[in-house]
């Protein structure tokens, strides 16, 4: 009897443990902060756009001896992971987003040999190395583009040839595309359109073919043996079309965008690529334009990863209706609204990117904040998007507070984006000709890709011949050289910040928070970890902004640190904040 009683307890005790386990779990995958540490949710990763990065050679392009001369440079600055605008043969219809052959390095950067030595020089550096892997289209001088031309080469159904309608006069549906005209573009030898989204010499690869699904599998196989440590994958979210390929909403900008974008099969697509890469120690970062948080799950949810991370455009679009070159006014609740959105709704379930500059967008000092204030505001932009959940991306010359540029005329601009841009604004949207150079001087994406500015002599040590594209006339007061000897500056700022970011428990895994939601000059959240929490303040006015420490907060008891003014302030839950003033404070 008595033995019946203790197995009667030991069941019982089993049975609450369970349930208490299990209610455990299931409130915790509710809301609370299940984060899984994988490696590389602790990067902090630097793009090279490797045409402007460095020239190592003299001839006037950025090169891979370059960016081996840079490498200390990198070390120096704390990033731990490198990633590649590609760097393939191209004829740089799209500058490297063409690509001509996906297993070898352009002419212009160097060859194998040199890539082999910059990848184990950064890895004996602790830096990562990612490759842009661009497999939604490839060059039209592509090898299999070639073959693909005649209609009984097995590299016809690599692509999307199609007949044209009426008897060939007109493109096969109306889609348009994203960089120039129609989406269709005619072979007059074989009569038959092939379909480019974007520029006319990147005709879309046919993943609906399995044998180019094991073409790009073997393609991520060769760099993966090689060391690459993974791959950001440019517009995979475009790479399955829908099924008769119909036509689209008769729009002026992105017709048919609706049949392609998260197509039928991209699931299953990218489900088959996620094999390959998990196999090997490496991690993935899709680029989805158009992409919400729900959706975004659908990818990149812990649960069933597609990609590790996914970059959106949401919080970059808070100036702009759907492109750059569509300008609005900028509204700081917007981006806001598209932060907290994204942080919140991937908290414990999945894991954010975080950047706000790259090669496709302008320079965020001109863009966000203010070039009067550059320093403040470089400084400010940095912790504001830093500080969140997630793994940061910095661009080149973002951390020396590069600026965007300004030439004469649209025919100076080489941008194939902002040309095609120009014209349809004029031609299409009837925009005076003045007007619609305005936008194309503020959305170009050249101007991000202006050389880098390594010092104030000539060409700002970029390249020792003839930069390829105009260097910036500011160098001489903005530069690496000047940046790294003054100890206020954002470059230092964005030393300081890196290695913060790097180090510390609630600046990386921490739950994020956000305060004065209504306020169009004020971004301010929190972000708490293990009983420790950050209070992060930023300014966004070129005025001075009242501020009132959020519930919760006493200041006086919080470590002021990553400042952008110096620490001459007195504690106090209540004051005004300086033109764009960033403060960020420690609570144990
Ligand atoms: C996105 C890339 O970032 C951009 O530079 C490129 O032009 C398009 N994809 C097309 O590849």
């Amino acid at each position: 009897m008595r033995v019946d009683i203790y197995c009667l307890l030991y069941y019982f005790f089993c049975l609450c443990y369970y349930k208490i386990s299990g209610f455990i779990i299931f409130f915790m995958s509710l809301g609370g902060n299940v984060i899984m540490k994988e490696w590389y949710k602790e990067l902090v990763v630097y793009q090279i756009w490797p045409r402007s990065f460095c020239d190592g050679n003299g001839d006037g392009i950025g090169d891979l001896e370059g960016v081996l001369s840079k490498l200390d440079y990198l070390q120096d600055l704390g990033i731990n992971c490198i990633w590649f605008s590609p760097l393939y043969p191209s004829p740089n219809a799209d500058f490297g987003y063409d690509i001509a052959d996906y297993r070898d390095i352009h002419k212009e950067y160097g060859n194998l040999d040199l890539f082999k030595q910059v990848l184990d020089g950064a890895h004996q550096r602790g830096m990562k190395v990612i490759m842009d892997l661009v497999v939604n289209h490839t060059s039209d001088v592509h090898e299999w583009f070639i073959k693909s031309k005649d209609p009984s080469s097995p590299y016809h159904d690599y692509y999307f040839w199609r007949k044209g309608r009426l008897g060939g006069k007109l493109p096969p549906n109306n889609w348009l595309s994203c960089f120039e005209g129609k989406a269709w573009e005619k072979d007059e030898k074989s009569g038959e359109y092939y379909l480019h989204v974007f520029a006319k010499k990147q005709p879309d690869l046919n993943h609906d073919n399995p044998k180019v699904r094991q073409e790009v599998k073997d393609i991520m196989k060769f760099w993966l043996d090689m060391g690459v440590d993974g791959f950001r994958e440019d517009v995979i979210t475009f790479i399955s079309k829908r099924k008769g390929l119909p036509n689209g909403i008769p729009l002026p900008i992105g017709c048919g965008i609706e049949h392609y974008m998260d197509g039928p099969n991209i699931h299953k697509y990218l489900g088959e690529y996620r094999e390959v890469t998990d196999k090997y120690d490496c991690f993935t970062v899709g680029e989805a334009p158009m992409m919400t948080p729900d959706n975004a799950l659908k990818y990149v949810d812990e649960k069933k990863k597609e990609l590790d991370m996914m970059f959106h455009f949401q919080h970059i679009e808070a100036d702009a209706f759907l492109i750059d070159f569509l300008q609005t006014k900028f509204k700081l609740k917007e981006m806001k609204k598209a932060f907290t959105n994204w942080q919140n709704k991937l908290n414990g379930r999945a894991w954010n990117t975080l950047y706000i500059e790259n090669h496709d967008h302008p320079r965020i000092i001109s863009r966000y904040g203010s070039e009067k204030y550059r320093v403040e505001s470089g400084k400010m932009l940095a912790n504001m998007y830093m500080l969140q959940q997630g793994t940061p991306f910095v661009y080149q010359g973002q951390e020396l507070g590069m600026l965007n540029t300004r030439l004469d005329s649209i025919d100076d601009y080489v941008d194939c984006f902002v040309k095609n841009n120009y014209e349809v604004a004029i031609n299409k949207l009837h925009m005076n000709k003045k007007k619609a150079f305005e936008f194309a001087v503020k959305s170009t994406r050249d101007n991000s890709r202006t050389p880098v500015q390594w010092d104030d002599s000539k060409n700002a040590g970029f390249t020792t011949g003839t930069p390829w594209f105009p260097v910036n006339k500011n160098y001489k007061q903005i530069n690496a050289k000047a940046e790294m000897a003054d100890p206020n500056s954002i470059y230092n700022h964005y030393k300081k910040l890196i290695k913060f970011k790097k180090e510390n428990e609630v600046a990386k895994w921490g739950d994020y928070k956000e305060y004065y939601k209504n306020s169009d000059k004020l971004y301010v959240y929190s972000r708490s970890y293990n009983g420790k929490s950050m209070l992060v303040i930023n300014s966004f006015s070129p005025e001075r902004v009242p501020f009132e420490a959020p519930k919760g907060f006493d200041l006086d008891k919080g470590t002021p640190i990553l400042c952008n003014y110096e620490n001459n302030f007195v504690q106090q839950n209540g004051f005004k904040l300086r033109p764009y003033e960033a403060r960020v404070y420690l609570f144990d």
